[in-house]
Formats: C-alpha cells, structure tokens, sequence
C-alpha cells in the first residue's frame, strides 16, 4: 500500500515558480491580501496578491508585510485596462521582491522587458485562445487559461473546452494554468489532464479565515448552490460573475443603461453597491453588494485555512490521479 503522498506533482509551473506544488491562489481585487497570499505561499502553493482595487501605498504595505511572513514567492496582480501608471506599479512590485506579475485584463506589453530585465516573471488572464496567442508573442511568461465558470472578470468559454485548445496553441511554449470552476483536487488532476500544468483557484480561497473582504462575504458563499451565480456588467461595465442579487437583477432589467467600463465600476459605487476592496469594517448591504463568485461555489460548505487548503488539493489529486491511472 503506497503512503499518501503529498507534493510529487512537478510541472514546469512548479520549476518556473520554483514551488512546491502547482496550486497558485488568483488575484482577487478585495480578497487575495497579505495573510492569504502568505498563507498559500507558505504551504508550498504560489500566492497572488489582488492589487487592482489598492492604492498604491496600500499595495506596498501588503506586500512588505507579505516578505515579512514568508520568504517563499509571491505575485501581484493589476487589471491592465485599469486607469493607472502601469510602469511605476510594476516598479515597485520589483523593488518590493515580487516574482510575477499578473495581468488581469489585456497584455501588459508596455511592461514585459521592465519584468524581464528585473527577474519577474509576466502572466496574462486568458479567456480566448487568441488572447493566450498574443500573450506569448508579447513575451509572456505564463498564460492563465480561465473559463467562464471563474468568479469575477469572465468570457463566455467554458474551462473544459478552453483549457486543452489553449494547451494546443501555446504548443509548449510556456506553462498553461486552468483557472475557472476548480475547488479541489479532482479539478487539479483534471487541468492536468488536460494538459495544464497547474491550477489558479479565486472562489474556493474566499472561503478561508485568511481572505479580506467585506462582512457577510464569506457566509454568502457558504450558503449559494452552484447556480446562484449570474453574470453581469453591473458593477464593473465588463462581463463579470457574481452572487445573483436585487442590483444584479436590477440591471438584468436595464441593459442600455449601463456603461462601458470603468465608468459602471465608478456608478456602482455610487450607487453603495460595489465595496470591493473597502474591507472587514465596512457596512453593506447584502442584497445588493459586489460579491464576485464562481460556479464552484455550490461546494464550498465551510471555512478552511489556506494551507490546508493546499494540502487537500494535492492530496485529492493525488488520489484521483492514482485512481485513474489503476483503470488501466
Ligand atoms: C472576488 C474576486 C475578485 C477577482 N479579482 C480579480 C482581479 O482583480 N484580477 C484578475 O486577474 N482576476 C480577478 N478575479 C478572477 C480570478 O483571478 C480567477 O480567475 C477566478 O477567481 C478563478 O475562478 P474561480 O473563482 O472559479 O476559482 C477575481 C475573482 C474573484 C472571485
């Protein structure tokens, strides 16, 4: 009887990371701040910090404070089409020893000899295949292949049909990271049959004691089926998926009103529905709030620590990937 074995799986994901294990916490703006990235990063996975909603003494302090917890690698990640000196945040991820950046919406071209030249590694969210084709020619490090089952910013592939034509395009040239759905370690061991060679995982981290995030946040994700999610360009002006509620139906019923990106972003705070990034101390109201979720949520039933986590995602795919491999 062979001892359970946890960490054996090695991809090119775990060299260039230089990890353990190929589990990357996503960069979620509002949730993914230093004690969760740490966390991650501290059990062996990789942890991405969501900086898209920080200022930008807000991002260094996390990010100091992440260092002041863990030597393992960390990322950041910045949504590229956001209003913002790109350059400068990039800086200062380097000055601060981040080892990837990680952007969010578009190919961060403007930005990828500064990484390079600084030892950062640059990865770039994919929801098409021709997306991942233009990362790589861009020079990109890595390509995250999400689908459209992913909590908050998503396209309209699913991650089953996404995951393996990306594989096919890239052809090898970088690692190809599943994102989109994946809660456990059958989904690991999926995304690696697919050919991925690892998995970036939002909604099942918001769930943890670590995670930030405004109150009421993590109870409503522990009570939604798998399809209470909707997705809607009402908090942002960009397709994005999120816990169905009264603001989410409101717009449903008032497509032409809302307004490209990031004016629907600025509107919805306005309007006392988007706290994204304001945090635990914050009032909101939970019938309207921007509580972005993806379609895993439905097995999602308690709080786990991150590291834990961790550990569970490798030990299932472990199980699963010897399962499989005894069917032969
Ligand atoms: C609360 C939340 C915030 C997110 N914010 C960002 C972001 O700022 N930048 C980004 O690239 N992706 C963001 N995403 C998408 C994640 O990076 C990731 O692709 C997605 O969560 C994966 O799907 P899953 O939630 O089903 O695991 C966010 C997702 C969630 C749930």
């Amino acid at each position: 009887m062979r001892a359970p074995t946890v960490g054996v799986v090695k991809t090119r994901l775990t060299d260039i990371l230089e990890v353990e294990h190929p589990v990357m916490l996503a960069g979620m703006g509002g949730v993914s701040y230093s004690a969760l990235v740490a966390a991650v990063s501290e059990a062996g996975g990789f942890g991405c910090m969501g900086a898209s909603t920080m200022s930008m003494e807000r991002m260094e302090a996390e990010m100091a404070a992440v260092r002041a917890a863990t030597s393992k690698p960390f990322g950041v990640d910045l949504l590229t089409a956001m209003p913002g000196d790109m350059p400068a945040q990039v800086q200062s991820i380097i000055d601060h020893g981040g080892r990837v950046f990680v952007a969010g919406l578009g190919v961060p071209r403007d930005v990828v000899n500064l990484c390079h030249d600084n030892n950062v590694l640059v990865a770039s969210m994919c929801g098409k295949v021709r997306h991942a084709v233009a990362a790589v020619a861009a020079g990109c490090d890595l390509v995250i292949a999400q689908g459209t089952e992913a909590g908050g910013h998503t396209g309209t592939v699913a991650t089953m049909a996404l995951v393996p034509q990306i594989v096919d395009v890239v052809e090898g040239k970088v690692p190809v990271v599943a994102a989109g759905g994946l809660f456990d370690g059958r989904g690991l061991a999926a995304a690696l049959t697919l050919g991925a060679d690892g998995i970036w995982v939002g909604t099942r981290f918001i769930a943890t004691p670590e995670a930030y995030g405004t109150p009421g946040y993590k109870d409503r994700l522990l009570s939604m089926a798998e399809d209470d999610t909707v997705i809607t360009k009402g908090f942002t002006g960009k397709t994005c998926r999120v816990a169905r509620n009264d603001y989410t139906q409101y717009w449903d019923e008032h497509l032409d009103e809302i307004q490209p990106f990031p004016a629907q972003f600025v509107r919805s705070m306005n309007d006392g529905a988007n706290h994204l990034g304001a945090g635990p101390d914050t009032e909101v109201d939970a019938a309207r709030e921007f509580w972005p979720a993806g379609q895993g949520v439905g097995a999602i039933d308690e709080l786990v620590p991150a590291g834990e986590l961790v550990r569970r995602f490798m030990a299932e795919a472990e199980a699963v990937l010897d399962r499989v491999s005894s069917l032969r």
